[in-house]
């Protein structure tokens, strides 16, 4: 079978995550770089990583990589990839990307001198003089990196954090990827219990159940590639079949969700129905200064409000604070908290245990660990 070659980009900082998520499903020459991981396999991993990534932002077909200074070179490196591999006679192929610290920045240039090439790539191979692009989509992602141009198709169509479960996100929601590159992190699919107190609309719940019970992330969902010939119908059904195989229905977990605001709560109990997890969930509304853990043992994944989108500076630090006073230490309860401000562990009271940088979109964060 033909080896293909991919690459996903996803969040700063769950890198790692992502390429042990992909080596878990049985990618070749994973390598992890700055906000994406390129890896090999068969057209079956197409379909298998759209299906069951949970931190991938989409799942891209790598056409190729080079160095470009110059217009010239971009024109010629562009023209010498094999389009006609995927690209039809009849398909759409719209350019889109992005250059940073680059000889080559202007972005409408890119774009023009990029799509020229493939047509001129695509008129020799297909021996055509007019694309009419009215058939499949073909959407191609460049990017510029200090002169290093990068060519993806994308596979995937809307982004892989569009699991299908949120319609309605309430007012500062975490990035289902980020989510769930934090329930990796933290194990939270292994334990028992575990307790969000500042719920919003779930998502980091909706996150710990999924993975606990092995529910792939796209499984109700389509993937712009549903439309090629490269990958079959069957190979999407067995792919799906596959996936549904590792599913752990039975599964035990008990999540407690909690927030200050009760038409979130609304939301999120919305959310957890359509993701099939509501069983597992029970949903309160109070204020975090009340809070105490339920059960001996168990975890607390927690997004507090950053003083941006919601609430002021001020008045998140004071949240911080009030968490360092009711996340007890040495009670047998983990915590692990999302925060972008610098002096967190000094407003929480104590050290944490360990800290990982994680990107909320481009918002540095870090996600601090406590006992
Ligand atoms: C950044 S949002 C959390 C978003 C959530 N992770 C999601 O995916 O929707 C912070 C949440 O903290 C809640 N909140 C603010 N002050 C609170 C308090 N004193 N007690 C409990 N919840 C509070 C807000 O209502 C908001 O839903």
């Amino acid at each position: 079978m033909e080896q293909l070659q991919f690459c996903a980009p996803c969040l700063f900082g769950s890198e790692g995550i992502l390429a042990d998520e992909l080596k878990r499903m049985g990618a070749s020459d994973v390598r992890a770089q700055n906000g994406r991981v390129l890896f090999c396999g068969e057209v079956s991993l197409l379909a298998r990583a759209n299906l069951r990534c949970r931190t991938a932002e989409r799942i891209g077909l790598l056409l190729g990589q080079f160095r470009a200074t110059s217009f010239d070179q971009l024109f010629e490196g562009v023209k010498a990839l094999p389009w006609e591999r995927f690209i039809g006679k009849t398909d759409r192929f719209p350019v889109k990307g992005w250059s940073l610290q680059s000889a080559l920045h202007s972005i409408p240039d890119c774009q023009s001198i990029i799509k020229k090439a493939i047509v001129e790539r695509l008129r020799r191979t297909h021996r055509v003089t007019w694309f009419e692009e009215t058939g499949a989509l073909y959407r191609v992602q460049f990017t510029i990196l200090k002169d290093e141009v990068t060519l993806l198709i994308d596979t995937s169509g809307v982004g892989l954090h569009k699991r299908g479960y949120r319609q309605n996100a309430g007012g500062a929601p975490i990035k289902e990827t980020l989510a769930a590159a934090i329930v990796d992190v933290t194990r939270a699919r292994l334990s028992p219990i575990v307790s969000d107190p500042c719920c919003g609309s779930g998502t980091l719940l909706i996150e710990a159940a999924l993975a606990a019970k092995r529910i792939a992330p796209g499984i109700g969902r389509r993937f712009v590639s549903m439309e090629w010939p490269l990958v079959s119908y069957e190979i999407w059904e067995e792919e799906r079949r596959l996936a549904k195989e590792q599913e752990r229905p039975d599964q035990q977990i008990d999540l407690y969700g909690s927030d200050i605001d009760t038409e979130v709560l609304q939301i999120a109990r919305q959310n957890a129905h359509k993701a099939g997890v509501a069983a597992h969930v029970h949903w309160n509304a109070a204020d975090l200064t009340t809070f105490k853990p339920q059960g001996e043992r168990g975890i607390v994944l927690c997004n507090p409000p950053y003083g941006e989108r919601l609430l002021d500076v001020r008045e998140a630090q004071r949240i911080i604070r009030e968490l360092g006073r009711v996340f007890v230490p040495d009670c047998g309860w983990q915590y692990a908290v999302i925060s972008p401000d610098e002096k967190f562990e000094e407003l929480f009271g104590r050290p944490a245990k360990k800290r990982r940088k994680l990107y909320n979109g481009m918002l540095r964060c870090q996600l601090y660990l406590f006992d």
